[in-house]
């Protein structure tokens, strides 16, 4: 897909359709440009500007675009980024039925308002690239018709000097937003494709692809370093456990280590604490975080962000059967910590305490993040609009905070106090995997995870919530959300 900044009188852009956002005020004033087209609308009341409507227009006098779709913005004052991006999702959404493959993208004016072009632009077409995405590869008779068929995007910028600055902003969101949508294809494909190997193979291909440095540590390899936790979630299933890991050290004067660890369970059936049926049916999304931290890895590579980033992926099935581990077992971590497991169930946080542990032994980090749909607790809290954020730093937490809100993708810290950490130590080894407390399930994870931190800086993201949705909320498909990815490219160039 191509996408253009240019300096072109919107009545010669050659596009399918031309995006004409505007805001209540703007549309008044009525612009010279589209005058004879915009006074008969604004005087017929049919389209105001009222925010997230659209309206089509078929233009006698339009040279080149054949269609025109007004887009409303609503109040200037009540006019910010998010709801650029909603905008814009609306009006690429409304195409859908059309066969369109080529938009120009016109708005005029906003620039007076507190807002940076450059981010106008950047939100725009996140609204487009984020909000054209369909998960349609398997439905069959839709497939065509349920999203557009995008291969080019001409923003029209007014002022010359401005062009290149935005074309590179432009070439940045269309790399992040792929990036985005790669990452909800891999969460929504289906559990019978995604599996522990197959993960494996995806890592391998971006490694080879993209230059990363790449090993795999299988069955042998994990029994001899004693990575058992990692090891007992796996073995009910026909694929055995391994750990993953990408190198991408593009930055070799500095020391500074980022380790992103992403959990990696393709299918998560509760084990023999078993799922009941309405909550086992999207557990293919277990593998959410580490579909994230492959897309983050994949994006700051096609960026060249100058950092020296790691990417750790715990992967396995948690299934049944006559190998399968069960409740009661205790375990000895990599880290030499006994774990009780109480519930297997709550598996993540064994494979992530042994990948942390890996990290900690031999990657020398500076920072770990680690990105996981650790429980239903953070769902419950959240509601899927936020993800959890549980940190041991207070910079850190703060530098995130400020990621989330600049992208929308919002977190919200919640505390590890020593009482929760108390709640995971076992009578009958050094920690238990759930407390017998009902409540408090998303932090007592986090404290579970916090034992096998040591004194590195570090951060978990709950996105038990936020990774996957039952219902498409605006730019945001029913599904893989793909959320992480636009933090992340905010928040690595403070680390
Ligand atoms: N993968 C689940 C958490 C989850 C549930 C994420 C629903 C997204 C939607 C996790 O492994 C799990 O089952 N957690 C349990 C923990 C409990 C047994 C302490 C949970 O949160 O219910
Ligand atoms: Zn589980
Ligand atoms: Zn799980």
């Amino acid at each position: 897909m191509e996408m253009i900044v240019k300096k072109e009188d919107v009545k010669t852009i050659k596009s399918d359709v031309l995006i004409y956002a505007t805001t209540e005020e703007e549309l008044k004033k009525v612009d010279t440009r589209f005058e004879k087209i915009l006074i008969n609308i604004v005087g017929s009341g049919d389209f105001t500007g009222e925010f997230n409507k659209v309206h089509m227009l078929y233009p006698k006098d339009m040279i080149t675009s054949g269609r025109i779709l007004l887009l409303g913005l609503g109040k200037q004052d009540e006019l910010n980024l998010e709801r650029i991006r909603r905008a814009f999702a609306t009006a690429v959404q409304s195409l859908a039925s059309i066969n369109i493959k080529n938009i120009a993208v016109y708005y005029s004016k906003l620039k007076n308002n507190k807002m940076h072009e450059s981010d106008i632009v950047t939100c725009a077409l996140e609204g487009i690239l984020l909000g054209n995405y369909r998960f349609s590869k398997y439905v069959t008779e839709l497939r065509e018709r349920i999203k557009i068929d995008l291969q080019k995007i001409t923003i029209i910028e007014e002022e010359q000097s401005q062009v290149r600055l935005l074309q590179e902003v432009a070439d940045k969101v269309k790399i992040i937003c792929e990036n985005v949508n790669f990452t909800r294809n891999l969460v929504n494909e289906s559990g019978n494709i995604t599996h522990p190997q197959m993960l494996e193979e995806t890592a391998k291909k971006f490694a080879k692809e993209y230059g990363f440095k790449f090993k795999v540590l299988h069955e042998k390899e994990l029994k001899e370093l004693g990575m058992n936790l990692l090891l007992a979630v796996g073995k009910g299933s026909i694929y055995s456990s391994r750990l993953i890991i990408l190198e991408f050290d593009n930055n070799k004067s500095s020391n500074e280590h980022v380790v992103l660890i992403g959990k990696g369970i393709t299918f998560d059936t509760g084990g023999l604490n078993l799922k009941p049926s309405v909550g086992i049916v999207d557990m293919r999304s277990d593998m959410a975080g580490a579909a994230t931290v492959l897309g983050m890895l994949k994006t700051a590579s096609e960026l060249k962000i100058k950092k020296n980033i790691a990417v750790l992926i715990p992967t396995c099935e948690n299934m049944i059967g006559p190998n399968a581990y069960k409740p009661g077992d205790i375990i000895k971590s990599y880290s030499g910590k006994t774990v009780e497991v109480v519930d297997t169930d709550a598996e993540g946080r064994l494979i992530l305490a042994d990948a942390i542990t890996y990290a900690v032994k031999h990657l020398k980090p500076t920072v770990v993040l680690d990105f996981a749909t650790l429980t239903g607790s953070i769902m419950r809290t959240f509601g899927g609009f936020v993800t959890g954020l549980f940190s041991n730093n207070d910079s850190l937490a703060g530098k995130i905070f400020n990621a989330g809100e600049n992208t929308y993708e919002r977190v919200w810290r919640m505390p590890v106090y020593d009482e929760y950490k108390e709640l995971m130590k076992s009578d009958v080894s050094d920690l238990k995997n759930i407390s017998k407390e009902e409540y408090a399930g998303a932090i007592t994870g986090a404290a579970f995870l916090e034992a096998f931190v040591d004194k590195i800086k570090w951060a978990h993201f709950d996105i038990g919530g936020s990774a996957w949705f039952d219902k498409q909320r605006f730019y945001v498909p029913k599904g893989g959300t793909g959320i992480g990815i636009r933090l992340f490219v905010e928040l690595i160039k403070t680390l």
